[in-house]
């Protein structure tokens, strides 16, 4: 049976991993600040063990880590957050808590997580397609996605001959989670789904498929890649130009 540890798992889509995960027979750590939505979901999974843990903080990341023992096979590094808002209205401290949270959290559980993977093992990161194309009134976010990009290739460089792969998939515009109340708008909901090839927005469930897709034996030469999972937005560019 596979191990995985799935951060930000108490809501969204990170809850959505923890589900599928354990549906495809995977043991699954069930990590969050928030205890009690923590034990709630891994109480709804079965052998699921509920982590309590900041990942901001290295130490709370490698108690989580050793609570869940090994051998973990793969991490996922789901949590992350949003300050939405114009970039100049941000405060350092917003600006802060988001690289904390999205970027260093990445980075202590990573540690942590690698440093258990004595067999080899996977860590994938959820980015987004902002930190490809930053989209206004998102703070420090983008910045951050594209860092945990690049962080994910080093990884994947570094971590290699220990057998440790290292990949990260990127939403689009998903129906879930932190974006759930922009697509709660009819219209915003309406425009926004026009605006992909494919006429709908993702869902949760599109982004734990990429993840365990990325984890299975089909991916198993995949490593320093990041997967954008946006239904084609990302090349629509010139489509949504007008040509008058
Ligand atoms: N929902 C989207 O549209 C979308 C699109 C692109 C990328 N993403 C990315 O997907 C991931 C999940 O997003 P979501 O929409 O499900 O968000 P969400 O807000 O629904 O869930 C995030 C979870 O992370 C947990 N969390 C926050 N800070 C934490 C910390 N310091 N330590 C441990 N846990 C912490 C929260 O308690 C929460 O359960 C994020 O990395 C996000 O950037 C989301």
């Amino acid at each position: 049976m596979k191990r995985a540890i799935v951060t930000g798992a108490a809501a969204g889509i990170g809850r959505v991993i923890a589900e599928r995960a354990a549906a495809a027979g995977y043991q699954v750590g069930v990590l969050d600040l928030d205890a009690e939505g923590a034990r709630a979901v891994a109480d709804t999974l079965d052998g699921a063990i509920a982590l309590t843990a900041d990942v901001t903080d290295a130490t709370s990341a490698e108690a989580a880590v050793e609570r869940f023992g090994p051998p973990l096979d793969l991490l996922v590094n789901n949590a992350g957050i949003v300050v939405f808002g114009p970039l100049l209205e941000q405060t350092p401290e917003d600006f802060r808590r988001t690289v904390e949270v999205n970027l260093l959290g990445c980075f202590h559980m990573a540690r942590a997580a690698a440093l258990q993977m004595s067999e080899g093992g996977h860590i994938v990161s959820i980015t987004s397609i902002n930190g490809i194309t930053p989209g206004p009134g998102t703070g420090a976010y983008p910045a951050t996605k594209a860092a945990i990009a690049q962080l994910t290739r080093q990884l994947a460089i570094e971590c290699g001959e220990r057998r440790i792969r290292a990949n990260a998939v990127s939403p689009g515009f998903i129906d879930a989670g932190m974006s759930e109340p922009i697509y709660a708008d009819p219209e915003v909901r309406a425009r926004r789904s026009a605006g992909v090839p494919l006429g709908r927005l993702g869902t949760a469930v599109d982004i734990a498929n990429a993840v365990l897709f990325l984890d299975s034996e089909a991916g198993a030469y995949i490593n320093g890649h990041e997967l954008v999972v946006d239904g084609g937005v990302m090349h629509s560019l010139l489509d949504q130009l007008p040509r008058e």
